[in-house]
């Protein structure tokens, strides 16, 4: 029988609130040469709050993650965050969903394991019936690896230099956000018409 009374018994919530002090953070894991990839019929599948905190994932994302989902849950989503994708990418997915407007991104995650693998990113705001912004929810597919190796690999290698040159971080960031607007823009395109013709 359940006993409110009695101390040996934890509430869920602090189940939740225990686990999220203890898990761990992606800037503490060493990341492996090791490549995962997902299958060609996989899809990735998470939702947030405002605050990019995880409300869901799927089952696919538990299994290459290497996290259960009780971690997971409440878990900032930058949980995942690869040390090797550059910031500007991450101010121009936020900048837009704070828009409402949807994004399509190549991201590289990083696994519990230091594993990590690539995905093709579709990220959208999710609205209530009145029409504010209640979350996000995020999708991701395997992506076609010859365009990560030819084409975004470099180019996340060039922002990511650019953000190093500068002393000050948000120096960096700006002349990195300024060097890739220029990239897609003088290919006369939005940004995920850009990501979406490589
Ligand atoms: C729905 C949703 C899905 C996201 N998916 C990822 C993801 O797969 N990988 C990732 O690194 N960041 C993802 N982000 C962005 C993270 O919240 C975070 O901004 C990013 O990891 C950079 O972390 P940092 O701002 O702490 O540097 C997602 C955000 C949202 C709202």
């Amino acid at each position: 029988m359940f006993n409110k009374q009695n101390s040996d018994v934890i509430e869920p919530e602090s189940v939740q609130n225990a686990l999220q002090k203890t898990s761990p953070k992606s800037n503490e894991i060493k990341p492996t040469d090791n490549q995962l990839s997902l299958n060609d019929h996989e899809i990735i599948v998470s939702k947030t709050d405002l605050a990019g905190k995880i409300k869901y994932v799927n089952d696919t994302f538990i299994k290459i993650s290497g996290y259960s989902e009780v971690e997971m849950m409440g878990a900032q989503h930058n949980v995942v965050r690869h040390p090797v994708m550059p910031r500007a990418i991450f101010h121009l997915l936020w900048e837009r969903l704070s828009r409402g407007k949807h994004v399509f991104a190549y991201l590289i995650n990083l696994s519990k394991n230091g594993d990590h693998y690539w995905v093709m990113a579709h990220i959208c705001p999710s609205f209530d019936a009145e029409g504010s912004v209640i979350g996000y929810h995020s999708s991701r597919r395997k992506p076609d690896m010859k365009i990560v190796n030819d084409i975004i690999i470099p180019l996340y290698k060039q922002l990511s230099d650019i953000e190093a040159s500068e002393t000050s971080k948000k120096a960096g960031l700006e002349k990195s956000i300024d060097a890739f607007d220029k990239i897609f823009r003088a290919e006369g395109v939005k940004y995920n018409e850009f990501i979406l013709s490589l």
